[in-house]
């Protein structure tokens, strides 16, 4: 009986929460430093990823390469973890 009641529990306990997903990990650890952890930080002129109207395309190449202040990610992260982090970037708002 004691077994079962743990059984039973156990899904319960993994569906706690929802899972970060890998993009808003990458974000979190790469770019929430200067984006700030919602996107609107503005740090060293960082640019308002809320109200940034670049799309996939063009975010993943600012991040694949980079502009001024803000750094190129090639050599950080696979072309996998960049899509992911941009995809994540596009549902700040
Ligand atoms: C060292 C600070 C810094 C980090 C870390 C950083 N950025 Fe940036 N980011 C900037 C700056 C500064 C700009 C503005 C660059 C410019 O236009 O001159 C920018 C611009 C951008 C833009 C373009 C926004 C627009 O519409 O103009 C995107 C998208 C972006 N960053 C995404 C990211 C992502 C995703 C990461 C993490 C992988 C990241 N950034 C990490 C500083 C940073």
């Amino acid at each position: 009986m004691r077994k079962l009641f743990l059984f039973l529990l156990l899904p319960l306990a993994a569906q706690a929460g929802p899972p970060p997903s890998p993009g808003q990990v990458l974000y979190l650890k790469n770019c929430a430093r200067c984006h700030g952890k919602n996107g609107r930080l503005g740090l060293s002129g960082a640019h308002d990823l809320t109200k940034s109207n670049l799309n996939t395309m063009g975010r993943t190449y600012m991040v694949t390469k980079g502009l001024g202040k803000m750094p190129s990610f090639e050599k950080q992260l696979t072309p996998e973890q960049i899509q992911a982090v941009v995809a994540y970037s596009l549902t700040l708002r």
